[in-house]
């Protein structure tokens, strides 16, 4: 990316780094998923399904309520047939992207859509600052280039933009990469938020947790997760994290 040139008030032009990665977070073998077909094929055909129980989405929807107002541009990454944004409230833009046309062209809040694979290629076609926020739900666990991916949300936010990333511990097991799948809770929180981290000038970031009372979501292994999926342990309501942070307005 290349970084724009400012002007700091004594005419002296400077080189802002604004936007560049600073530092890559994950390994080669942190990237690497169990099924490595193209993920087009596994998003070939249609999952009209909910990723998520009633508590996550509800938590999601009024995190949404407290940081989206209706004038704003919005793009949800990642997305599909279902949209967690407040039915009340009518944005001035949405605009939705994914794996799978069909599942898109369901969505009732988009306004327009776009179809591309996130781990062959990471640019975004719209110009650089024409977002007020980017969603992203119950996804970043399978992004095989999360800081390119980062640094473009950063590019096409607006300053004072915010990117709201939120994450349950369910997944696509096969489809998640291997630093997610093998993780916990904490760890899961702590990757998103080097990937804010590594791009220059996103704000600080802000996590918020509303774990189920009495569960040790957090430090759950990786095999009591599979256990519960297959249904030998019992499932209680869906961990909601988030990870909340700005474009900063100042360039850097
Ligand atoms: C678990 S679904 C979540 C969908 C939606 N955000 C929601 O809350 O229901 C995961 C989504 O990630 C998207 N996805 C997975 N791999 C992707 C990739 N390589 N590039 C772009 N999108 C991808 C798919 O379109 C899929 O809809």
């Amino acid at each position: 990316m290349i970084p724009k040139a400012y002007d700091n008030g004594d005419n002296n032009s400077i080189e802002s780094t604004a936007g560049k990665i600073k530092r890559m977070v994950l390994s080669k073998e942190g990237r690497t998923k169990f099924n490595i077909l193209p993920d087009s094929e596994f998003y070939a055909y249609p999952k009209f399904v909910t990723h998520v129980d009633d508590r996550f989405i509800s938590n999601l929807t009024n995190l949404y309520r407290k940081c989206l107002r209706p004038e704003f541009e919005i793009l949800d990454l990642m997305s599909s047939w279902v949209s967690h944004l407040p039915q009340e409230v009518k944005y001035k833009r949405v605009v939705g992207h994914g794996l799978n046309a069909q599942e898109l062209a369901k969505n009732p809040r988009l306004d327009y859509f776009f179809v591309k694979d996130l781990n062959k290629d990471q640019k975004l076609e719209f110009e650089n600052c024409s977002f007020d926020a980017v969603l992203c739900t119950v996804s970043v666990q399978y992004l095989q280039q999360p800081e390119k991916v980062f640094a473009e949300v950063f590019r096409v936010l607006k300053p004072g933009g915010v990117f709201i990333v939120s994450f349950s511990n369910r997944l696509f097991y096969e489809k998640a990469i291997n630093a997610w799948r093998d993780s916990t809770g904490y760890g899961r929180v702590q990757l998103v938020v080097q990937y804010f981290q590594c791009v220059e000038g996103f704000t600080q970031s802000e996590v918020i947790r509303r774990l189920p009372s009495g569960a040790d979501l957090e430090n759950k292994s990786p095999l009591s997760s599979i256990m519960q999926l297959i249904g030998l342990l019992s499932a209680s309501s869906d961990p909601f994290y988030a990870v909340v942070a700005y474009r900063n307005f100042k360039p850097v």
